[in-house]
């Protein structure tokens, strides 16, 4: 197979674009989190894997120079990255110290969503500088090793954006009363941004221990103390406090089929709301104890919100 060798001025090009951003200085203001992740993706993926392919047809004294290059867009990269997590850090610091009320974060999280033109479902969805902030706050490490089997209904781990959840909190407009399960929750996210934006008390349930003890870990860290996680197949936990249940699509068949009886039941003795996102939508809808109150019709790329009859 023949690589592509580098042009002379696509050397000085990639160089240009790394030293642009070295130069940037409002790249280093620790709000200024949007900025800069765009720049370290432009590191990441126009700077750096470039180089990483033509260094695979380079010869001796040009793959001296593109390895270079690349340990200087790498240092870039992560010097940005170190800024980021002194602006975590510092956040975390005032959120422990209570210094925002749910209202402040929830405004201070709107700075850095990035809504696309047309909100479109995709797997993995878009993730943007606002999941790097929570995950950088709530300190989402890489998933942990799973220590159980899952059965093959049971959908693998894969967060929500958190522009998703912001838009579907707002439209909840949720109160001290509400208990929002979430159920599959993963590593906590959902969980964790409903305590941190909201009064609510949240609740996540989740199959996986390590993700479970993982969620609880951040939420007892950062001393969210309206957020409880429980281990446990959401087939076996009873949920009569519950009022609002999120699904991001955690299961599929038998196992959802038996969870929403369980919601059913619950919504035979009180009124509850369901909100599901992905392609689990499309099964609530189905479901003729729940009425859908959005405006739209129910899709696969926006929460969609049902309340029982
Ligand atoms: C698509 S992820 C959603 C994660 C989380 N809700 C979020 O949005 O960040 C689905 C999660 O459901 C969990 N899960 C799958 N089947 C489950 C079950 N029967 N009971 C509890 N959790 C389950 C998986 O382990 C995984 O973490």
């Amino acid at each position: 197979m023949a690589y592509e060798r580098i042009h002379p001025a696509e050397y000085a090009e990639l160089q240009a674009q790394i030293v642009a951003i070295e130069h940037e200085q409002s790249l280093t203001e620790v709000t200024n989190l949007v900025a800069r992740e765009a720049a370290r993706t432009v590191l990441d993926l126009r700077v750096i894997h470039r180089i990483e392919y033509l260094l695979r047809g380079a010869d001796k004294g040009e793959k001296k120079r593109l390895r270079a290059l690349k340990r200087q867009a790498l240092r870039s990269h992560d010097r940005l990255g170190q800024i980021n997590e002194q602006f975590f850090v510092t956040y975390r610091q005032q959120i422990t110290s209570r210094v925002y009320a749910p209202a402040a974060v929830r405004q201070r999280l709107c700075g850095y969503a990035e809504p696309g033109e047309h909100e479109v479902w995709s797997d993995p969805p878009r993730y943007d500088a606002l999941d790097t902030f929570i995950d950088g706050i709530l300190q989402i490490p890489v998933l942990p090793r799973a220590q159980r089997r899952p059965e093959p209904e049971m959908v693998y781990y894969q967060p929500t954006p958190a522009r998703i959840v912001l838009d579907m909190v707002d439209r909840l407009a949720l109160s001290a009363q509400d208990v929002v399960y979430d159920l599959g929750s993963g590593l906590g996210r959902v969980v964790n941004i409903v305590a941190l934006v909201s009064e609510a008390k949240s609740i996540g349930v989740e199959f996986e221990p390590a993700y479970a003890a993982q969620a609880e870990c951040c939420a007892r860290e950062l001393g969210l103390a309206r957020a409880h996680f429980i281990n446990a197949d959401a087939r076996e936990v009873s949920y009569g406090d519950g009022t609002v249940f999120f699904l991001y699509t955690p299961f599929k068949g038998i196992i959802l089929q038996r969870v929403v009886e369980l919601l059913c039941d619950e919504a035979a003795k009180r009124r509850i709301r369901v909100c599901t996102y992905g392609p689990g939508t499309l099964d609530m809808v189905q479901q003729e104890w729940l009425v859908s109150v959005d405006a739209d019709e129910p899709s696969v790329d926006h929460v969609a919100i049902f309340e029982s009859r």
